[in-house]
């Protein structure tokens, strides 16, 4: 299942997403010739940043929501594409040598899939490169969704909701990935934990994307109150006396390459 995010305010409301990508981006020390594919794109902030450095190398962004295409394509260039795609329907074969995601893998179930066709995607000493949500990421705001759609006046209508997310431990992880053909393959746990400036920058998170899947089958009426019962109970869980708001971010790390 995919889901439609409004690429416009994703960019405003994105700072901790772009600042992790960004230290992803540094980390992968590309030659500058690379083909590169970045899954889940969002608004193509980060996926330009790579095209930058590989001016002789391409880079193709892929994401499955209309608004982020919608978002990112005026960014495209003469080594950066974008392209609507959902990510369990890789169909690449032996075209890249970087795969590249950030924050976007927990929105994945399938990660026995999803390893199989990056490996299939890349190169002869191609690598993935991969960060995304792990155990215990964003607790509190999973608190509050949960509490939410237990109450009375929701609770039917989540009968038979699926979680959107899987946020694997890196234990758990790193068994699936060292059963996948990669050549050498690293999993890590890193605690992120942060507080957001102020309540506003919460809410803006909390927004778009946090609450976007919960909220697309609910009529208008249900979207305003449910949407408002978890923002202040967001609030009175995370706020500070100084204003900042603190959550839970666990994320997962992988990084592993095909041999030549
Ligand atoms: C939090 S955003 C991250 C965007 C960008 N990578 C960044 O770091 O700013 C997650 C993105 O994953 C995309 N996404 C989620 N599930 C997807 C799927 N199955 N196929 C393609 N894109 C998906 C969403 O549409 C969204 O743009």
């Amino acid at each position: 299942m995919t889901h439609e995010f409004d690429g416009k305010k994703y960019a405003k409301a994105s700072a901790h997403q772009n600042e992790w990508g960004t230290r992803l981006i540094a980390e992968l020390h590309l030659r500058g010739n690379e083909r590169i594919l970045d899954l889940g794109c969002g608004d193509g902030a980060l996926t330009s940043r790579l095209a930058l450095l590989v001016p002789e190398g391409e880079v193709l962004g892929i994401d499955a929501s209309r608004g982020m295409i919608g978002a990112a394509s005026p960014k495209a260039g003469s080594n950066l594409r974008f392209r609507r795609l959902d990510i369990n329907e890789l169909d690449f074969e032996d075209e890249f040598d970087v795969v590249f995601s950030n924050a976007t893998l927990h929105w994945v179930k399938d990660h026995r899939r999803l390893l199989r066709n990056v490996r299939r995607a890349l190169r002869p000493g191609g690598r993935l490169r991969f960060n995304f949500a792990g155990e215990g990421n964003c607790s509190r705001l999973c608190s509050a969704i949960n509490e939410a759609m237990s109450r009375d006046e929701y609770r039917q209508l989540f009968e038979d909701f699926e979680w959107p997310w899987y946020m694997p431990g890196p234990d758990d992880y790193r068994l699936l990935a060292e059963s996948s053909r990669f050549g050498m393959v690293r999993v890590w746990g890193e605690n992120a934990d942060r507080f957001f400036p102020d309540q506003a920058a919460m809410i803006g998170w909390i927004d778009q994307p946090g609450l976007v899947p919960f909220l697309a089958n609910l009529s208008a009426e249900a979207k305003r109150s449910f949407r408002n019962f978890v923002v202040s109970r967001m609030i009175e869980e995370t706020k500070r006396e100084n204003g900042t708001c603190f959550e839970t971010f666990r994320r997962i790390n992988v990084s592993a390459s095909v041999g030549r």
